[in-house]
């Protein structure tokens, strides 16, 4: 049984792009392919010229620090550092040092700024999320990689990251891959991508929230 098959997609420099698909359509392990996370068992994974696929382990994880970020459904910081260093520590672990004046605007623009000093436990969700989303971008990495970021927020902590991501792109030229169930989340995106038992369906692009809804209607089972 294959999670993925044939599937082929190209990820344009400032392109915002959902990935849509029914639980179990192979929605992470898309995304954890193309953030060489995982390995397939064949096909290649192209960035800057390179095939993650065939590069040796401590050279993809390398590349990887340097050149993507993820944010996770379950924001998985580490709870005895204060957010703060939550959002700097990947960088500093891969001897990289972020320039400040980008990640003090990132702060601010993430509503961060007076929550900096305080550990994952005394932030609401939505914060967290946003501590994710800035520990994902501090670095400047060529591609963020989002799976389900607001998966676990509600509608208003929701919006709040969504802006974020939106911003990024408008108005830093970011890329962004984010997988969602959420027809107005993808509705945020310049296309959307839909994924059915493993393999890429026609694409939609500047959707609307009804034109979303109106194709993921047809599963039944979100
Ligand atoms: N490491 C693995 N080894 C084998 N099968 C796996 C592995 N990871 C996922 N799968 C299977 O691959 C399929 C796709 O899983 P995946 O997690 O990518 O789905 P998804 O679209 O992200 O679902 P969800 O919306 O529930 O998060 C599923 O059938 C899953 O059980
Ligand atoms: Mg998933």
């Amino acid at each position: 049984m294959h999670a993925l098959r044939g599937v082929d997609a190209v990820f344009r420099k400032g392109e915002f792009t959902a990935v849509m698909g029914p639980s179990g359509s192979g929605k992470s392990t898309f995304l954890h392919c193309a953030a060489g996370l995982e390995r397939p068992d064949s096909g290649a994974v192209l960035t800057q010229g390179r095939d993650l696929v065939r590069l040796p382990e401590r050279e993809l994880t390398r590349l990887r620090a340097r050149t993507f970020g993820f944010v996770f459904q379950s924001f998985n910081l580490l709870p005895f550092l204060t957010a703060g260093e939550n959002i700097t520590l990947g960088p500093r672990l891969a001897g990289l040092r972020p320039d400040p004046v980008w990640r003090d605007g990132l702060v601010r623009a993430l509503g961060l700024t007076e929550r900096l000093d305080h550990r994952p436990a005394e932030l609401s969700g939505g914060q967290r999320q946003r501590v994710a989303v800035a520990r994902a971008l501090v670095h400047r990495p060529c591609v963020l990689f989002a799976d389900e970021p607001t998966g676990n927020l509600d509608s208003r902590s929701s919006a709040r990251v969504l802006d974020a991501l939106r911003r990024t792109v408008s108005e830093h030229g970011q890329t962004v891959v984010m997988v969602t169930h959420d027809p107005v989340g993808a509705a945020r995106a310049d296309r959307v991508l839909f994924l059915r038992d493993g393999t890429l369906g026609e694409e939609l692009t500047a959707p609307d929230p009804a034109a979303v809804l109106d194709r993921v209607g047809h599963w039944g089972d979100l």
